[in-house]
C-alpha cells in the first residue's frame, strides 16, 4: 500500500535558502499531520449541501444535522467506546477537552486528588491546576513512566484520588503507556482514568473496552489536526451519566431548551456540553480521516510506522555525537528526540530545514518537566557549544513520523546529520543567526 498517495500535496515543493525547489520533509506530525485527499475532497462535497445545525428544516439544515450527529457513533466506534454508558463532545481540540473535564468533575466544597504524571504535555497539566490537589508520577531515568510510583500514590491518598490522567503516548519520546494495566491500577484504588489520546489515536487501534472490564479507559480525549483532518475539531468521550448532573462552564446558544429570568432547562448531553454553533466542518473532515484510517486499519499503521521508527533508530546511532533521548527497547510509536552535542537544538532545528527542507520541532515542545529531566541523562549533549553559542533556553529536536514518511526521507536526514556532525563549526557559524525557510 503506498500511503503517500493518501495525501493531499504530498509532494508539493518548498525553495530551500540555496534557491532550489525540493519536497519538504515533514518529520513533525506530532504537532499537525497534512490532511488525507479523500478529507479535502469530503470537505469540497459537504460544502455543497451545508446548513445550519441549529433545527432548521431545509434539506441542507436537516442533512447537516444528520451528518453531525451521525459524527458522533462514527467515532465512538473508532474507540470502541460503549453506545449505552458514553457520549461524544465535540470540542475544539484535546486542550479544550481536557478543560472541560477539569471543570466537569468538580464537586462543590471538594478539593479532590488528580494523579497526572512527570511526562505530560501542558494541556494535562495544567487544566488541573487550582482545581484539584495535583501530584505527579514520577518517571525513571530513561522517561518511562513509574507504575510502582502510581501504585504507591494511589495507596497514599487511600481512596481520595478521583482521576489519574495520563497521555496515552509521550509527545516527546513517543513512549506508549500501558494504559490498560493503569486503568487497573487506578480501578483497583477507585479512581477513574483518563487518557489524553492526542498522540494515540493517529498511531494505534484505540479500544475503551467495556464499562465493566478493570482495563476500561473512562475518559478519552483527542485532537483531529494530528489525524490527518483540520484544525479545530477534537472530542471527549465518557460517561453521560458525568454531564447530566451539574452546568457546563461555558453555556449559551444551543445549550438549553428554555429559558425564564431565573431558571434554565438543559439540553441533554452533548448538545449541553457544546456551546455555541459547533465547527461542523471540522467534524466532518474528522469523519472522513475516521474512514480513511479505518480502511487501511489501525494494525497495519502501526506496523508500518514501527518499521520506520527502528530502521532510523538503527541509522541515527551511528552518527557521530548524535544522542538520542530514548530506550529503543520500550514499546514507542515513531517520535525520536536527540540533541547532536556541539550544535543547539535551535540551530541544528534550523540546518535541516535550510539545507535540506526536513521539518522537526525543537525546544521544550510543551512538556519542560519531562524534556528537562530528560536531557539530565545526557548532559554533555547540551552543553559545549561551540563558541559560547547557547539556545535561548534547553531543548532538543523531535522528529516523528507519520504513515506517508519513507526510509528514503530517513535516508536524507541521517546524511545531513553525518555531515553536520562532521563539519559542525562551518554549519553552526552559517545558521547561528539565519531564520528558516
Ligand atoms: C500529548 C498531547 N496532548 C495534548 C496536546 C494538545 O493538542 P491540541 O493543541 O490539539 O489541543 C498535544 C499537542 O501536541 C499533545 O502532544
Amino acid at each position: 500500500m503506498d500511503y503517500r498517495n493518501l495525501i493531499f500535496r504530498v509532494e508539493a515543493k518548498i525553495q530551500l535558502k540555496n534557491g532550489d525547489w525540493l519536497p519538504e520533509i515533514d518529520f513533525d506530525n506530532a504537532s499537525t499531520t497534512p490532511v488525507f485527499t479523500s478529507v479535502m475532497d469530503k470537505i469540497n462535497d459537504f460544502m455543497h449541501i451545508y446548513g445550519s445545525v441549529d433545527g432548521g428544516q431545509s434539506q441542507r439544515a436537516r442533512n447537516t444535522m444528520h451528518l453531525f450527529e451521525e459524527a458522533r457513533t462514527i467515532v465512538l466506534n473508532f474507540v470502541k467506546g460503549d453506545k449505552n454508558k458514553d457520549i461524544v463532545i465535540f470540542l475544539k481540540n484535546t486542550t479544550e477537552a481536557i478543560n472541560k473535564l477539569s471543570y466537569r468533575l468538580l464537586e462543590h466544597g471538594r478539593k479532590d486528588v488528580v494523579l497526572t504524571t512527570e511526562m505530560e504535555h501542558y494541556s494535562n497539566n495544567l487544566p488541573w491546576r487550582g482545581k484539584y490537589t495535583i501530584d505527579y508520577i514520577m518517571v525513571d531515568n530513561q522517561g518511562r513512566l513509574s507504575l510502582e510510583d502510581l501504585e504507591a500514590k494511589l495507596s497514599k491518598y487511600n481512596g481520595a484520588v478521583k482521576l489519574v490522567t495520563v497521555c496515552g503516548v509521550s509527545n516527546i519520546t513517543g513512549y506508549i503507556n500501558p494504559i490498560h494495566r493503569i486503568a487497573e491500577i487506578a480501578h483497583k484504588y477507585k479512581a477513574q482514568i483518563h487518557v489524553d489520546g492526542a498522540q494515540y489515536i493517529p498511531h494505534l487501534p484505540v479500544d475503551m473496552k467495556p464499562p465493566d472490564s478493570p482495563q476500561h479507559i473512562d475518559y478519552f480525549t483527542f485532537s483531529a489536526h494530528k489525524m490527518y483532518a483540520p484544525f479545530g475539531s477534537g472530542a471527549l468521550i465518557g460517561p453521560k451519566a458525568l454531564f447530566e448532573k451539574g452546568i457546563p462552564e461555558y453555556a449559551g446558544d444551543r445549550t438549553a431548551k428554555y429559558i425564564s429570568f431565573d431558571s434554565v432547562i438543559w439540553e441533554l448531553p452533548p448538545l449541553k456540553e457544546e456551546a455555541g454553533t459547533p465547527n461542523v466542518i471540522g467534524v466532518i473532515a474528522l469523519t472522513e480521516a475516521i474512514k480513511t484510517l479505518t480502511e487501511l486499519g489501525m494494525e497495519n499503521v502501526q506496523k508500518y510506522e514501527g518499521e520506520l521508527l527502528q530502521y532510523a533508530i538503527q541509522k541515527l546511532r551511528q552518527i557521530q555525537d548524535l544522542h538520542l533521548y530514548i530506550d529503543s527497547s520500550t514499546s514507542s510509536i515513531g517520535i525520536i528526540p536527540f540533541n547532536l552535542k556541539g550544535v543547539p537544538h535551535d540551530i541544528l532545528s534550523r540546518i535541516l530545514a535550510n539545507e535540506a527542507g526536513i521539518v522537526t520541532r525543537n525546544g521544550e515542545i510543551d512538556a519542560t518537566i519531562y524534556v528537562n529531566k530528560l536531557l539530565t541523562t545526557y548532559p554533555d549533549a547540551t552543553q559545549n557549544y561551540i563558541g559560547g553559542i547557547t539556545p535561548s533556553s534547553p531543548g532538543l529536536v523531535r522528529i516523528s513520523f507519520a504513515l506517508y514518511n519513507t526510509k528514503d526521507e530517513i535516508d536524507i536526514l541521517v546524511d545531513l546529520l553525518h555531515k553536520i556532525s562532521k563539519d559542525k563549526k562551518l554549519y553552526v557559524e552559517k545558521y547561528k543567526t539565519s531564520s528558516t525557510v
